[in-house]
């Protein structure tokens, strides 16, 4: 028998914590998710990695030790496709470079291919494509590049029908405009023309813990204002939240992004808007939303001093720019700063001094902002979190 531990979710928590559990690599996917016995529950199996001391969004969930079901429909190993397209000595050779992980967007996988291996790119991403056959379509990672953040990405196999196209990959099925379900929530998104990631999807459910509380703070619903928004991602499930957020600022320096931010829009807040990016504007009472240079949103006297919520998502940048936000917020009344910042580990206490230096104003009560470490970034550096409860 195959005893391995397997995490007992409700029905409708499926979605969500398998998300989580796949981000972080910790599902076993040669496994399928089956049924308890009484029905109300799905057991995810879990592999080897998943901590015996599991993170606060899994604690609500009990951890069953029952025989595991192999998934035998196709082999979810896609390296034992690759060792069947390689020769086994290349293949050994590279054994540490092959991708250890990769990123799904909708029915899209992006992955990072270290430089020597770039000339293998079709068989991964053939493999891949074998591996998993509900995948339409693979792209290599390039990084995240300049001012817009936009990752470098190469289309580098599709799937059509039943054949897989690794070569002259036609225009028609190069298509990247995808819709990513998130907490229930859909969102819009086309990573070859705006900065999205579903790895941020925790981080977005604890911003809207942090909105929850604000609100409940203030007695009244929360005026947002997200000058890096990109498509929009942190407003998804902000604005499903019934009478949660009064007026909202929602402000990119891409177009693109703009475009996609107005395509959600329509669909999260139940209004129409353009199909076209505009420059920032008021497109409703309470909407102010386009294209705009997060500097110049700050410097404009009709938007500042307005905001009880402020999201900054441009980890690189953030300490820099977080004096030139400040006068967006409200400060009649308590107010929240939510962030982001790209350090090194060594350099965190540094930081948070810097940070408290630069947020003086803290709100009786609240503990002062310091980074959280969320996860790798690189070999040195660290994306850290953190957020500010301001007087
Ligand atoms: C890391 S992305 C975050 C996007 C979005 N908040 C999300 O979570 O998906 C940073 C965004 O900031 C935008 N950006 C960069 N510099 C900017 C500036 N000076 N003013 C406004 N937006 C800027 C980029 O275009 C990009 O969409």
């Amino acid at each position: 028998m195959n005893m391995m531990r397997h995490l007992n979710v409700p029905n409708a928590d499926v979605e969500l914590v398998f998300n989580l559990l796949k981000q972080n690599c910790w599902h076993a996917n040669d496994m399928l998710i089956h049924a308890s016995d009484n029905g109300n529950y799905r057991l995810i199996p879990l592999n080897d990695n998943f901590p015996a001391e599991p993170s606060r969004e899994f604690l609500e969930y009990e951890i069953i030790n029952c025989e595991g079901k192999p998934d035998t429909r196709v082999d979810p190993n896609w390296l034992n496709h690759l060792s069947k397209l390689i020769k086994k000595q290349i293949f050994n050779k590279y054994i540490q470079l092959w991708p250890s992980s990769h990123e799904f967007i909708g029915d899209m996988m992006i992955v990072r291919i270290d430089e020597e291996i770039l000339k293998f790119s079709s068989q991964i991403a053939q493999a891949k494509l074998e591996a998993h056959p509900k995948l339409r379509l693979v792209m290599s990672d390039g990084g995240v590049l300049g001012v817009l953040r936009i990752r470098e990405l190469k289309i580098i196999g599709v799937r059509e029908g039943n054949k897989l196209i690794l070569q002259n990959i036609p225009t028609n099925l190069r298509n990247t405009k995808v819709i990513v379900k998130e907490s229930g929530r859909e969102i819009l998104c086309d990573p070859s023309k705006a900065y999205f990631s579903t790895k941020l999807q925790t981080e977005r459910q604890e911003t809207l813990l942090f909105a929850k509380k604000l609100h409940d703070l203030l007695g009244r619903k929360i005026n947002v204002c997200d000058p890096f928004c990109g498509v929009g991602p942190a407003l998804a499930s902000l604005l499903s939240e019934k009478n949660l957020v009064d007026n909202l600022l929602a402000s990119d320096l891409n177009p693109d992004a703009i475009e996609i931010l107005f395509e959600n829009l329509t669909k999260w807040d139940k209004k129409s808007y353009t199909s076209l990016s505009k420059n920032l504007q008021w497109l409703y009472h309470d909407r102010l939303v386009g294209v705009a240079d997060a500097i110049d949103v700050s410097s404009n006297e009709n938007y500042i001093g307005k905001w009880d919520l402020l999201i900054i998502n441009l980890p690189h940048r953030t300490l820099e720019l977080l004096p030139k936000l400040l006068p967006l917020l409200d400060t009649n009344s308590p107010s929240l700063i939510r962030g982001r910042v790209v350090v090194e580990e060594s350099n965190i206490d540094s930081i948070n001094k810097k940070l408290n230096l630069i947020l003086p104003n803290i709100l009786h009560g609240s503990k002062k902002p310091e980074l959280q470490i969320k996860r790798d970034y690189s070999s040195k550096l660290r994306l850290c979190s953190f957020e500010a409860w301001l007087e």
